[in-house]
């Protein structure tokens, strides 16, 4: 065993798979204020209590310290973006995404896998984090699963499993944006997403950014983007997005501008829609999760 220091705590803390939650409130003026939070955790049914750290590094710490009321949202498989924001984004984190409110006001994030307002149980003072333990007073919950987070990584469970369904062939692609354009294959019929299939029952981002590194390029692989059932030739799809650093393209593909995507035509129908609603989105980088076959099925978050 070895003497802890902050590195060797992220690394061991980051080996323990959580989900991640947006935990919000309203500051002294009656602002939303909120962060992207994975130290929840639950703690009593009677009385129903939960638990969150809020570190003291936050912009929105003094909020956190003071508030009477506070929720969380335990965010869904596909909603990596709104995890992104909240860690990070310095601007107006609640003009990107559908939210509502609690019966005080405070916001919930829609699409949520559950929701949970809370008035202030107890805080306890803990290093440079806050333990902040919430009353809970009221709660939604649904049957979206989960997002999940691991070693600094996100992953969705539920459709890496269904994508990993053996008794099917499973066709995995990607939409790469290097600045205003994506990357795509010119095929004799139209063009295409890169794309492989997966037959190893590896996992379904490591196949991918395999094959983007193989294909050398310098891409991150960012949120599960839609999953469908070919009705027609029983195949299994998966499309995750992905964003390019700036340089010269691989052979085999071309950059092309996404406020050109509506004028293409592509080697299947599948794959127009998924762009123009890609193209569409890419306006308020508002990204959903389409999930259903190729005839029907629906956006999570849905879209107003
Ligand atoms: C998956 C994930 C989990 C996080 N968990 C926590 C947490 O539990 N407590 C915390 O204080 N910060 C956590 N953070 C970091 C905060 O979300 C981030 O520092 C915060 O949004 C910065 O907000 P600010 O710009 O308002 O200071 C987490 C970040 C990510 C990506």
């Amino acid at each position: 065993m070895i003497v802890p220091d902050a590195r060797s705590l992220r690394s061991a803390f980051g080996r323990f798979m959580t989900g991640v939650t947006v935990v919000t409130a309203l500051d002294a003026r009656g602002k939303p204020v909120g962060f992207t939070a994975n130290s929840f955790s639950s703690v009593s049914l009677d009385p129903p209590l939960l638990s969150v750290c809020p570190g003291r590094s936050l912009s929105s710490f003094e909020t956190f310290a003071t508030c009477e009321r506070f929720a969380v949202s335990i965010l869904a498989e596909g909603q990596e973006e709104i995890s992104n924001t909240f860690a990070g984004y310095k601007g107006d984190r609640f003009a990107r995404f559908a939210w509502t409110t609690d019966a005080h006001g405070v916001p919930l994030i829609d699409g949520a896998s559950a929701q949970f307002s809370c008035g202030v149980h107890a805080r306890v003072e803990a290093g440079d984090h806050l333990l902040l333990l919430g009353a809970i007073t009221a709660l939604s919950d649904s049957d979206r699963p989960g997002l999940g987070y691991l070693g600094g990584r996100y992953f969705s469970l539920g459709l890496e499993r269904h994508a990993r369904d053996p008794a099917r062939i499973n066709i995995c692609g990607v939409i790469v944006e290097q600045g205003d354009s994506i990357l795509l294959e010119p095929a004799p019929d139209g063009y295409q997403l890169p794309h492989l299939h997966l037959t190893e029952r590896s996992g379904l981002r490591e196949a991918l950014a395999d094959d983007l590194a193989r294909r050398g390029l310098n891409a991150r692989l960012g949120q599960v983007y839609s999953v469908y059932d070919d009705t027609r030739s029983g195949t299994h799809h998966a499309y995750l997005l992905a964003t390019a650093a700036p340089g010269p393209l691989p052979s085999g593909l071309e950059a092309v501008p996404i406020a050109r995507l509506g004028t293409l035509r592509f080697t299947d129908p599948s794959t127009a829609r998924m762009l123009h609603r890609f193209a569409e989105e890419a306006r308020t980088r508002s990204f959903t999760l389409y999930l259903g076959d190729t005839e029907t099925g629906d956006t999570h978050p849905e879209r107003p």
